[in-house]
């Protein structure tokens, strides 16, 4: 495995590789990586020639009061997994690589960015949409794998590439989950152990409105109030939103009449966990 640092070492690579006819795979990470990271590596590796994983914790989606210098950053570690599951390239850039006195330009993707995490976190999708353009720049993959757990980021990367006309396939893979239901992600390492334990309950809340809505609830107030029912009981958690939404547009609903994405942010002390589940109404029912 080679691990490149320079963005102009990576596109002579990966240049070099697309002449010849070869396929690239392309996993874009901040690092400290888990069995999720692990699952879309290996779904890449059966869909690729050749595949890079970026490990770069992105400075611009991160808010002033958000956890960039903190971040987990485990480098040989994820190394070591990268080079386990048969990684050809580590790109590991620097910020003043990605961001070199005199980048000036914005992307944004108003409409999808607008709600729920996007109005938690104000600058946070214009972080994501402007480095995962530069990354297909620089990487020039086929084909890029994201993970459903960051439902609203894969839906933003679609609409990004549609409108840019950027050339990637984007491939959305299930979210892993711990035996307990809680959606891996590289923040669960700062939730202290009675956080941990009440963790579960975000999923637990997804599952609820999952459940009234097999059992036949159309009202968007009731398959909430089924999700919010589960998490009152924790004293540790906050709710940020449960939320009804179209799965393409993230736009709220009223009614449930065909499929719909569950979404749901809380707050465990400092640290926010989000997770999401798509559910079709029961067939038959209109
Ligand atoms: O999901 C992530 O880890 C990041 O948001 C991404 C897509 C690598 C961009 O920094």
């Amino acid at each position: 495995m080679k691990t490149i640092r320079s963005v102009e070492s990576m596109t002579t690579w990966s240049e070099g590789l697309r002449r010849e006819g070869v396929t690239i795979g392309f996993v874009p990470t901040m690092g400290a990586l888990h069995d999720g990271h692990r699952a879309l590596i290996r779904a890449a590796r059966l869909r690729c020639d050749a595949l890079v994983v970026s490990i770069f914790v992105n400075p611009t989606q991160f808010g002033p009061a958000e956890d960039l210098a903190k971040y987990p950053r485990p480098i040989r570690k994820d190394r070591e997994l990268c080079r386990q599951e048969g990684v050809d390239v580590c790109f590991e850039p620097s910020a003043s690589a990605m961001y070199p006195v005199g980048c000036q330009t914005v992307v944004t993707v108003p409409a999808i960015a607008a709600r729920w995490e996007g109005k938690a976190r104000p600058h946070h999708f214009a972080g994501v949409a402007l480095v995962v353009t530069k990354l297909f720049g620089i990487v020039r993959p086929h084909l890029a794998l994201f993970g459903q757990k960051d439902y609203q980021q894969a839906a933003l990367v679609r609409q990004l590439v549609e409108d840019l006309n950027l050339g990637v396939e984007i491939m959305v893979r299930p979210t892993v989950r711990e035996p307990d239901g809680l959606a891996m992600s590289s923040r669960n390492v700062y939730l202290s152990p009675e956080e941990r334990i009440a963790a579960p309950a975000l999923y637990k809340s997804l599952l609820a409105g999952a459940e009234a809505i097999h059992s036949g609830t159309t009202d968007v107030s009731v398959v909430q109030s089924a999700m919010a029912t589960v998490v009152k009981h924790e004293s540790k958690v906050t709710v940020d939103y449960l939320a009804v939404c179209d799965p393409r547009t993230l736009e709220p609903l009223s009614v449930v009449t065909s499929k719909v994405v569950l979404l749901s942010a809380l707050r465990l002390g400092s640290v926010r966990l989000i997770d999401n589940l798509t559910v079709a109404r029961p067939s038959g029912r209109r």
